[in-house]
């Protein structure tokens, strides 16, 4: 047994010995899905800090919590609180929960982030459902021996975003009158924000949003088997013909007023899934 699984398995324990349900769905709390936290019964909540070998802040040791409870239905288990590479954790680090979460059972990871707009018809406060991914981190969770009860040497990354769940999304959108964009999201390591050359570079290879997290937990994800749906909520604009300086307190104040509008889509997304 790798040191790895080994790890997992002693930090999935120690989730079971609080809370024996088995859950469905896995939702990584990412920018734009706060308010779909107070929409779970919950059932537990376990500090990441009481979760063996679970990566914690080292500036506030109760950041993270794993959320253990029912959703329209659904067993869910929500990490409140990721962790991102230009914080200095390793990608191992940083995918960690997603290999717990995967432990416990489930079968459907949800992920969300905030993200700037490439595509010229993306507009700040609008939501896109995520097709695929560009990995410009420069580093890969995977990289290192492969421990084959995990997953396969080399993951296949046709359909990082299962289909049928970006097809679910967009119909959830249209019932409820939403306007939801579709694209490619392209993660940088940050934590600085890109320069033009850079935006323009990106729209060129087929990028439509960026940001800083996301691609790694999808990758771990697919090695372990796990389907995923994606969200980016489009917080401002990154049109290199017409930037400028960005604005943080902007950025979080439209991350969350579009908080309301995605936790409606993906509570209604749960309540439909097959796990
Ligand atoms: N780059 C540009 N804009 C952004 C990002 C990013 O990584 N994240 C949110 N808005």
């Amino acid at each position: 047994m790798t040191e790895l699984r080994k790890r997992i398995d002693e930090a999935a324990q120690a989730v079971k010995n609080v809370c024996s349900l088995e859950p469905g769905v896995g939702i990584i709390l990412g920018t734009g899905l706060g308010a779909l936290a107070k929409r779970i019964d919950v059932k537990a909540r376990i500090a990441y800090a009481d979760i063996p070998h679970f990566p914690t802040s080292t500036v506030d040791a109760h950041a993270g919590e794993l959320v253990l409870g029912s959703l329209s239905g659904k067993f869910v288990a929500a990490m409140s609180g990721r962790f991102h590479y230009y914080e200095g954790y390793s990608l191992q680090q940083v995918t960690f929960p997603v290999r717990v979460a995967k432990a416990l059972g489930i079968g459907v990871l949800i992920v969300s982030n905030a993200a700037g707009g490439l595509n010229p018809e993306f507009r700040s406060g609008d939501l896109m459902v995520i097709t695929d991914h560009i990995n410009f981190i420069g580093d890969n969770p995977l990289i290192g021996p492969n421990d084959e009860s995990l997953g396969p040497r080399y993951p296949d990354m046709c359909e990082p975003y299962a289909r049928d769940l970006v097809e679910l999304a967009e119909r959830t959108a249209i019932e409820r009158g939403v306007r939801l964009q579709r694209g490619v999201y392209l993660a940088c390591s940050g934590p600085c924000l890109e320069t033009r050359a850079e935006y323009r570079f990106m729209r060129t290879i087929g990028a439509d949003a960026v940001g800083m997290s996301t691609v790694p937990e999808v990758i771990v994800a697919v090695h372990s088997g796990i389907r995923v749906l994606g969200f980016s909520a489009i917080t401002d604009e990154c049109f290199p013909d017409a930037l400028k300086p960005v604005n943080i307190d902007k950025i979080i104040a439209t991350a969350n007023g579009i908080e309301p509008t995605l936790g409606e889509i993906v509570a209604t997304c749960i309540e439909r899934l097959e796990v």
